[in-house]
């Protein structure tokens, strides 16, 4: 690992040094990039102002015949899922959620990363507000998400603006996790609603850096090896033999597979695209953790499967691999962002990292062109269009979401450092 992370350090420093490299490439798709993200956050930021809320994504419907098309079931099948309509006066707007909510992080880490990249102290300003707001959550023990909450918010102003009375913050949230961690079962508890005996979902090896970091901080053990554990259990029973996975495995009390699911895909055996998105991010984060090469071996597996299975031609993929391929299927902006930020720390790890930079590469400039990048002004002030949250349940389908625009913002950063690209310089 050392020796790969030395070469991209010599890369880096070559590119960064030869100061006509970055006239050389054109970069004028980042500038507009940041320039557009600072004024969509900022927008969004004064118009939010004192609600006590955080921007998630717009409130829209759904067409129950369109639902049957992309899902290729029967009515009667799924009709007790459904979720209720907006209201036709909320149809469009913006829709906020409260601290609780498992988005919550994203937006105030977006201005942070927005912060980092451009310098505007203004949205440094308004990082600090929204992640202030969150305080409250170093309480809650409700959800798996408090990693996907605490890391991204109070994470990356840990980082960028670091204050001593974040750490608690971040070591109380990290118990209140750990807390959610069965022995017998060898993993963290993921959510506390449904009919699942003991539900594990993909998307909770997201929530492991908060437990890295936790470890890293205040010396002890106990976070990164509960997160291990974690990991080592998902990767043993949310995999099939081509790498793809199942969003949800929910576990019998002495650790024995109760059943398997998709409840955010097609169906149960199908491949929802955010799930691989997560699972690539979650096993790249525990290589960079460990060293341990069955980590990075299986994070490789499946990027090469996802490379493999979309076969969009701007790689942005539709909301499952399996769902029929018409004009009408969303995409998932979503996966792609969190797949491009995975690829590129990737690419540093690995002897062949170019075609996996090569693949984060092309994302970033599809999320980065019209087709995805919203206009200044539009959009409910979010970045990024046409991201899928929950199509099975008629949710946030080809809508913006705020965790689409975080890891779009959290690839952009890899992507410059790496390259030696500064905002001042394009
Ligand atoms: N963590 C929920 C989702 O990815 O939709």
């Amino acid at each position: 690992m050392k020796r790969n992370y030395f070469i991209a350090a010599i890369a880096t420093l070559v590119m960064a040094s030869c100061g006509n490299t970055q006239q050389k490439e054109d970069y004028s798709w980042i500038k507009t990039s940041l320039n557009r993200s600072a004024s969509q956050l900022l927008l969004t930021a004064h118009e939010i102002d004192g609600t006590g809320k955080l921007p998630r994504s717009i409130h829209v419907g759904y067409d129950m015949d369109f639902l049957i098309r992309q899902l290729e079931r029967d009515t009667a099948t799924f009709v007790d899922s459904l979720r209720k309509k907006p209201a036709p006066e909320m149809d469009g707007k913006r829709r906020l959620c409260s601290v609780y909510d498992w988005t919550s992080g994203f937006y105030p880490g977006s201005l942070w990363y927005a912060y980092e990249l451009t310098g505007n102290k203004e949205l440094e300003t308004e990082a600090a507000k929204y992640t202030n707001l969150l305080n409250p959550v170093r309480y809650y023990k409700g959800t798996h998400d408090l990693g996907f909450m605490i890391n991204c918010s109070y994470g990356n102003a840990r980082r960028l603006a670091y204050a001593d009375t974040i750490d608690a913050v971040m070591v109380e949230t990290a118990d209140n996790l750990i807390g959610r961690f069965n022995d017998s079962i060898s993993c963290i508890r993921s959510w506390d609603f449904g009919t699942w005996n003991f539900p594990v979902i993909i998307d909770n090896m997201m929530n492991l850096d908060l437990l890295f970091t936790v470890s890293k901080m205040t010396g002890d053990a106990k976070y990164k090896e509960i997160a291990l554990k974690h990991a080592d259990k998902t990767m043993a029973n949310h995999f099939r033999p081509d790498y793809t996975c199942w969003h949800v495995v929910s576990y019998n009390n002495d650790g024995t597979v109760e059943r398997k699911q998709t409840h955010q895909g097609k169906n149960d055996d199908s491949s929802w695209a955010r799930g691989q998105a997560w699972a690539v991010y979650g096993y790249t984060s525990c290589y960079r953790e460990t060293g341990d090469k069955k980590y990075l071996d299986f994070a490789v597996n499946v990027a090469d499967m996802i490379m493999d299975r979309v076969k969009t031609e701007d790689a942005i993929p539709y909301w499952d691999y399996d769902a029929p391929v018409t004009e009408e299927t969303p995409r998932d902006a979503s996966a792609a962002a969190v797949t491009a930020s995975a690829l590129i720390e990737m690419s540093t790890m690995v002897e062949d990292g170019q075609k996996y930079f090569d693949y984060a590469e092309k994302i970033l400039k599809s999320l980065s062109s019209d087709a995805y990048l919203a206009k200044e002004g539009d959009n409910q002030g979010f970045i990024l269009m046409h991201s899928t949250g929950s199509l099975p349940n008629g949710s946030e389908i080809d809508v913006p979401l705020n965790y689409a625009d975080y890891y779009y913002l959290e690839a952009l950063q890899r992507y410059m450092k790496l390259k030696g690209i500064e905002y001042k310089n394009l």
